[in-house]
């Protein structure tokens, strides 16, 4: 049977990070950024990332999609080492990174370039289909420019859809949002992700923001240090949707800041 008719566990590990550490260079002398991070990202679970600005989270996140090799250790996908870019990992950005020049539809398109396999008729398919997930029905000829910040970043989430990846990593993807649309955002992604209608098996978000964090994540990997390592790691047992005004929510941004000081 292939790995894709088999169907898993909740929570056996689809993302594996073991003992990864990353040195950049500055001046030629090796800048240590992250040391001995382990973490694992389990089926249906949305796995959050956090720890202070500059600490070393996107660095992870990047050598978790496989942009960035890591100076020791390694990254599993299910049972394949990640050596590179791949299909099976998406990528949701704070900044949108959109073509200006293409539409909706025309961006979401070209983030299936690679796939030789498919046709152009089937790619618009597929585009058109993930635009209608991430609520974007009727917006496929619009530019990125008539598009509010969280239209652009729902642009955003059909184009890493699109692929139709295992792996779907977000680095700060609300942080450029005001907070209503952010609010809004937040409030439909685990829905949207969590749900055997995509093909997305475990999501990682990585967020500076600690409610949000909260709010969204099954469990919380917290980085600190520099150079950073994962000073604690959190099951968070709240019900969903989450109550951001209850006691229970607050005690758990509470034991995040704990670790963080
Ligand atoms: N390409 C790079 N070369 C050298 N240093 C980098 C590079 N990218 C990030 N850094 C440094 O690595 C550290 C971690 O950065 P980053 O992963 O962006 O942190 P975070 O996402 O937590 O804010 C920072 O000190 C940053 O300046
Ligand atoms: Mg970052």
């Amino acid at each position: 049977m292939s790995e894709s008719q088999v169907q898993l566990a909740p929570g056996t590990p689809i993302v594996t990070v073991d003992h990864v550490s990353l040195d950049y260079h500055k001046e030629k002398e090796p800048l240590p950024v992250l040391v001995d991070i382990s973490m694992k990202s389990g089926k249906d679970e949305l796995v959050g990332i956090t720890g202070p600005s500059g600490c070393g989270k996107s660095t992870l996140l990047r050598i978790i999609s496989g942009l960035v090799r890591p100076t020791s250790g390694s990254v599993r996908v299910l049972d394949s080492e990640v050596k590179g870019p791949r299909e099976d990992v998406s990528m949701v950005f704070q900044n949108f990174v959109l073509l200006p020049w293409r539409t909706a539809l025309e961006n979401v398109i070209f983030g299936l370039s690679s796939r030789k396999d498919l046709t152009d008729v089937q790619k618009e398919e597929k585009a058109k289909s993930a635009l209608e997930i991430a609520g974007l029905t009727g917006f496929e000829s619009v530019y990125p420019g008539e598009l509010s910040g969280g239209m652009k970043q729902r642009v955003g989430v059909a184009r890493a859809l699109a692929t139709e990846p295992k792996v779907m990593l977000m680095d700060e993807p609300f942080s450029s949002l005001d907070d209503l649309t952010a609010e809004r955002l937040r409030r439909e992604t685990y829905t949207l992700l969590i749900n055997p209608q995509t093909s997305i098996q475990t999501v990682i978000l990585v967020s500076h923001n600690v409610e949000e964090i909260i709010e969204l994540a099954d469990k919380v990997v917290v980085l600190s240090g520099r150079p950073a390592h994962v000073v604690g790691e959190l099951e968070i047992d709240l019900p969903r949707p989450r109550n951001k005004k209850s006691d229970q929510f607050f005690e758990w941004v509470d034991k995040v800041y704990t670790l963080l000081s």
